[in-house]
């Protein structure tokens, strides 16, 4: 899309960090906002500061809930016209609940897939097929991470296996969105000055619990958050990046080089294991290269 101007954009997690950082950008460019959250004294917050630039409407929802995201898809075109621009953005950490193979639980489990997987698949199922309908210009931008790209230690497990799915998912509907004329954007940051530790905290049932029972891991999570500060990145130029792989139709869109060597190593040890080429491998390139025509 070369402009998002008068576009009506839909942001999950749209009130804090990353997603709020997203709407600036949009609304400095003229475009109408839905933002959905859980957090309704953040979405104040942000309605407050937006609707000096744009029309701001807010919902409070959770992503994991599908009558609730289609209920706020219906308000979100009745009361801005049609969504053009969807960001599935919402997400949590896996706090310590993802970090430790002792305090790990299903309600951890549950929880993270259920938000950074289940709200991604519930913002595509109830948008893509009105965007799809509609056709473009249009453009979808989910929110993976680093930890979706490659992995780093052994820590944050839930959390990888949850953004390993959205890059997946992401790589292939964009293939298919083209189709359409829709764009797709996989933004995948690597470490941003957000409050995702203190929402993940709050917003996980079982994180409390996990946290009492090891205070040798709560030392290190604890050392890690303290790195945000210094370290991460404004998530208002995350936004601003956001907007610019929009208008070039970029899929990817990598904020910072954080991940570089370990994407690297990733890639090299994959293509390594692969055993020498053979007149089978050839004919089935061959093969697949004849489907995609
Ligand atoms: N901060 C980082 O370093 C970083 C790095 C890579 C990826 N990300 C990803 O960026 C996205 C945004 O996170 P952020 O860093 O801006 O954190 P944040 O906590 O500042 O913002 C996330 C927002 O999502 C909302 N949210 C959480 N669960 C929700 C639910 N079930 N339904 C609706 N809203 C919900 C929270 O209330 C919050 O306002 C997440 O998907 C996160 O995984 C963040």
């Amino acid at each position: 899309m070369q402009t998002v101007t008068d576009c009506t954009a839909f942001i999950t997690g749209g009130a804090s960090g990353i997603g709020l950082g997203m709407a600036r950008a949009f609304a400095a460019e003229g475009a109408k906002l839905a933002l959905a959250d859980l957090d309704e004294e953040a979405l104040d917050e942000a309605k407050h500061e937006l609707n000096a630039l744009t029309e701001v409407i807010t919902i409070p929802l959770d992503v994991r809930d599908r009558e609730a995201m289609a209920a706020a898809a219906d308000r979100s075109e009745r009361e801005l016209g049609p969504v053009r621009v969807l960001c599935n953005n919402a997400g949590v950490g896996s706090g310590m609940g993802g970090m430790n193979l002792e305090t790990m639980s299903y309600e951890h489990w549950d929880h993270t897939l259920g938000v950074n997987l289940g709200g991604v698949v519930n913002g595509v199922q109830t948008f893509v097929p009105r965007m799809v309908e509609r056709g473009g210009p249009a453009h979808v931008v989910n929110t993976s991470s680093g930890s979706g790209l490659a992995v780093t230690g052994g820590a944050q497990f839930m959390y990888c296996a949850s953004k390993y799915a959205v890059t997946g998912l992401s790589e292939a509907i964009g293939n298919l969105l083209k189709l359409y004329g829709i764009g797709l954007t996989l933004v995948s940051p690597g470490f941003v000055d957000t409050r995702i530790a203190e929402t993940t905290r709050r917003l996980d049932p079982a994180e409390a619990e996990a946290e009492s029972m090891d205070p040798e891991y709560r030392e290190k999570l604890e050392r890690f958050e303290a790195l945000f500060e210094p370290l991460g990145q404004d998530p208002d130029e995350v936004g601003t990046m956001v907007l610019e792989a929009i208008h070039n139709d970029r899929f990817y869109c990598q904020p910072d080089r954080l991940m570089a060597e370990p994407i690297q190593a990733r890639c090299s040890a994959l293509l390594e294991a692969m055993p020498e080429e053979t007149e089978r491998d050839r004919k089935m390139a061959e093969m697949i290269e004849k489907a995609r025509q």
